[in-house]
């Protein structure tokens, strides 16, 4: 059986809440938009693609069971809402774009001389809804163009990868992105063993992918953080496949912290090293990582661990949430819903797919 991080229908959204995992696997109810943005901003939900799910479900929700409004009047409350939700949290694109694409689609609407207010509610409902099923059939692609690639490269018949953070079902609508990959390639027979790293300092590698790893019983090892350079010295790695929060115009790569060393120490033992998120984890409106706003998290996730203090008191605190991959660090290739590209190449094929109207 599959995660279930969201169980949506019509009316009603539930998440699984992340923060409780892995001892406890209790779904959360959200009914409103400031339900969604809390879920986001507490990390209840987390992972790039999932924040945009949740996000635009919240609304979803919230216009199905609200109060009656004109279609004006629910046109000012969806572009409040897209507004409000994109403020949770700053680095990930994703809830940043969906807001964007579903603003437009409002404006469009409410436009429409020979719509109504049933009419308008019912056609931005179904918009996004179609999210969640796109996401899930993106991350799907995702992972067989990353497992086809990784293959094409490997010098063994059964591969072992490195991964960091969670980028699984947990992260997304389903399946996962790097995790994706990862279950590609179990699913082909390929893949020997994963080594999954803590992910320090707030461990959704420990606590999350690890659970997804157990659950779907992938033969997987966790390591600290800073084990990285030694097990790609002694471990046989195959490649390194991690996520994305928001990759720009030059492929430059915001990811979760600490994947800027892995990069670095997967260049210095000639590992194979690939970012893998959907077209909607792009912002070429962005020229390069310098531009991105990393998200700071408060400091007592790095120094409590389940509201156990371990550090000194007394000490200062740095908890900066992201860092930025050079894309000339990202040596194999950006994995995306349409294959496999060269970080230069990313802005051509974007535009090529004509994903980006503006
Ligand atoms: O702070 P988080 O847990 O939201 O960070 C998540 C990550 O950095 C993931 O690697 C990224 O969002 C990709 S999820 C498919």
């Amino acid at each position: 059986m599959t995660l279930e991080a969201v169980r949506y229908r019509r009316g009603s959204l539930q998440i699984l809440n992340q923060l409780l995992l892995p001892q406890r696997s209790l779904y959360l109810h959200i009914s409103s938009v400031r339900d969604g943005w809390r879920a986001i901003r507490e990390m209840q939900v987390r992972g790039a693609p999932a924040i945009a799910i949740v996000g635009s479900l919240s609304l979803a929700v919230e216009l199905h069971g609200g109060k009656p409004r004109d279609k004006e009047g629910l046109a000012t409350f969806a572009l409040e809402s897209l507004d409000y939700l994109v403020t949770a949290r700053p680095t990930a694109v994703n809830m940043a774009r969906a807001a964007r694409e579903l603003s437009d689609f409002v404006a469009s609407e409410v436009k429409r001389p020979d719509s109504t207010a049933e009419s308008f509610k019912e056609n931005l409902i179904s918009r996004i809804e179609a999210m969640l099923e796109k996401d899930i059939s993106d991350n799907r692609s995702i992972g067989s163009h990353g497992a086809k690639h990784i293959l094409s490269a490997a010098k063994t018949e059964k591969v072992i990868i490195l991964t960091h953070c969670n980028t699984g079902s947990l992260a997304t609508a389903g399946y996962g992105t790097a995790l994706g990959v990862i279950r590609s390639l179990w699913s082909m027979g390929r893949l020997e063993h994963v080594y999954c790293t803590e992910t320090r300092p707030y461990n959704q590698g420990a606590r999350l992918t690890a659970y997804e790893l157990v659950h779907e019983k992938i033969p997987a090892t966790l390591i600290a953080d800073s084990m990285v350079s030694m097990a790609m010295k002694e471990k046989g790695i195959s490649a390194v496949v991690v996520g994305a929060d928001r990759i720009v115009a030059n492929g430059d790569t915001a990811n979760k912290i600490g994947t800027y060393q892995l990069a670095i120490a997967a260049r210095h033992h000639g590992i194979p090293f690939y970012v893998a998120g959907p077209s909607t984890s792009c912002d070429p409106a962005l020229e390069s990582g310098e531009q991105i706003v990393i998200e700071e998290r408060p400091g007592e996730e790095l120094t409590d661990v389940n509201g156990v203090r371990l550090a000194a008191p007394g000490i200062g605190v740095w908890n900066p949430a992201f860092d930025v991959t050079p894309h000339g660090l990202i040596t194999a290739g950006i994995i995306t819903e349409f294959g496999v590209h060269d970080p230069r190449e990313l802005r051509k094929v974007l535009a090529e797919k004509a994903c980006f109207k503006r």
